[in-house]
């Protein structure tokens, strides 16, 4: 059996994912994900460009002497005055790369730069040159790789190793090339570099090729990958990140010696923060990390799963760190998924109930494409209006604002008792939520919160779900209300009751 070889990953988001328009991430929206970045495991991390903008020098600088594991690279143009900045942004870092690139097709040298192919090598040269005497780890990109002469490229890839490079980055820069082609190129460069020198890959996904030619030139030849969170990056962006580890892992079988050491287990939380910093949601459908990605909707794929999750999981959503898969209620969906579901719910049924619920969600379920939780909760609601309310809101009063600690003032009552008291908290919901608990004395864990208008407009209703958790069962509860504090508030009474009512725990 062939030696395992190890794929380094090179994560671009902090970089080209923030040239996305309109992605625009404050200083420590950057440090905070530079952090989760060196959690998931990446082997570097490019932090900005600092020559761009006063701002990204100081983000370059502060991840170079904050984080800790991966490399710190900076990038730089082939021009004295960018290297000069990029070392002095990256050298307080553990492990520094500068990253220096010009554009080497035709079309960038006489359309942009209106120079010689002659001078462009000779600044390439300089420029890693210049680079290494100040860095120990430089890397040289040729941009638009793809669209250069190949014999050019070969001359100006061996100036820059010649000058010290120890790392090539061939970038599809424009998302031009196709898979087998790109890895053709590939292996064009790799026989005619020295062996110690890493081919780096930079695809983007103008065209949806960027994974594929990305894993097309692993096995050409490359050993590093540059990608991005959820794919972020200039235009179509780049080749998203968890695709590519999640493909090396999960078809072990094609990519038999080929590895990274990402912790996979932290990609769903990056994607998750970088979609909160950059503000760009991830489509429901986005491989890997979209909402639907491990969704099941029809009820053969619901049946194969319960009954055995490889039937139409390729991957276990768990390694990526996706708490459980999620099941769609169509009109399609039968009653072991049914069930399922409304067991999340925290609701334990006879076969006698489950068969009135089942009727109920069929017809509901043929008026609407999906049926979502909200909606089983009313049905549960309406089915069995036995669900006590042992709490009820009675009253609320918050006291918050700048430099003011949160304090709520609640009363519950309890059949015929008024029950009042008070907290302080981290926000009025939580200082709520404490109240509450103080009240009713029950140990609860509040796993989720979420808030959503129902109506549009300054007056509008916002409707609270909360997801409590007691004894390894999970109660969900909602309110509604023009006012967000006491919709939370009842929320929280709601799931309390189921919980009470579902568990006997009062
Ligand atoms: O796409 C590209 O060519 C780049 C280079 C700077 C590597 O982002
Ligand atoms: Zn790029």
């Amino acid at each position: 059996m062939s030696e395992r070889e190890k794929i380094y990953i090179f994560d671009t988001t902090l970089r080209d994912g923030e040239q996305s328009p309109g992605a625009a991430m404050n200083v420590e929206e950057k440090i905070q994900i530079a952090h989760q970045l060196a959690k998931l495991n990446v082997d570097v991390i490019e932090a900005g460009f600092p020559i761009s903008s006063p701002g990204d020098f100081e983000a370059v600088k502060r991840i170079a002497e904050e984080i800790k594991g991966p490399e710190i690279c900076g990038l730089a143009r082939a021009v004295e005055e960018d290297i000069v900045t990029c070392w002095e942004a990256i050298k307080g870092a553990e492990k520094p790369r500068i990253h220096t690139f010009i554009g080497t097709s035709d079309i960038h040298i006489q359309g942009q730069l209106r120079k010689s192919r002659d001078e462009v090598l000779r600044m390439a040269a300089e420029a890693v040159r210049l680079a290494r005497s100040l860095c120990p780890k430089v890397e040289f990109s040729p941009m638009d790789a793809t669209r250069t002469d190949r014999e050019y490229l070969i001359d100006v890839i061996l100036a820059a190793i010649e000058a010290g490079a120890s790392v090539i980055n061939i970038p599809d820069t424009v998302g031009y090339a196709l898979p087998d082609e790109f890895a053709d190129l590939i292996a064009f460069v790799r026989e005619r570099i020295p062996d110690h020198v890493i081919i780096s890959v930079h695809c983007h996904d103008d065209l949806g090729m960027a994974t594929a030619n990305s894993l097309a030139a692993i096995k050409a030849g490359a050993r590093q990958v540059e990608c991005t969170i959820n794919g972020l990056g200039e235009r179509a962006g780049n080749a998203a990140l968890e695709e590519i580890v999640m493909a090396i892992r999960t078809r072990h079988d094609y990519f038999d010696r080929f590895y990274t050491e990402i912790n996979t287990k932290e990609i769903y939380n990056t994607s998750r923060l970088v979609s909160r910093c950059t503000g760009f949601e991830v489509p429901p459908n986005k491989a890997i990390v979209g909402a639907n990605a491990f969704a099941h909707s029809s009820g053969v794929h619901q049946d194969g799963v319960l009954k055995d999750r490889r039937t139409f999981e390729i991957m276990n959503p768990q390694d990526i760190g996706i708490p459980a898969t999620k099941f769609v209620l169509t009109p399609r969906s039968g009653r072991k998924a049914l069930k399922h579901k409304l067991s999340e719910l925290g609701y334990e049924l006879t076969d006698e109930q489950l068969e009135k619920v089942y009727q109920r969600f069929l017809k509901l379920a043929d008026k609407k494409k999906e049926v979502h939780e909200a909606d089983l909760e009313a049905i549960m609601r309406d089915e069995f209006k036995a669900i006590p309310e042992t709490y009820r809101l009675e009253s609320i009063q918050v006291m918050s604002g700048s430099g003011l600690i949160p304090t709520a003032t609640v009363t519950l009552r309890r059949g015929d008792q008024l029950i009042r008291d008070s907290a302080t908290g981290d926000g009025p919901v939580d200082a709520t939520y404490k109240a509450i608990d103080r009240i009713t004395g029950l140990s609860v864990e509040l796993t989720d919160y979420s808030i959503r208008a129902v109506t549009s407009g300054k007056d509008a209703i916002g409707e609270v779900t909360v997801r409590i958790k007691n004894g390894g069962r999970t109660f969900v509860g909602h309110g509604a209300s023009t006012d967000i504090i006491e919709a939370s508030a009842k929320a929280y009474v709601d799931a309390i009751n189921k919980m009470i009512y579902m568990t006997g725990n009062a």
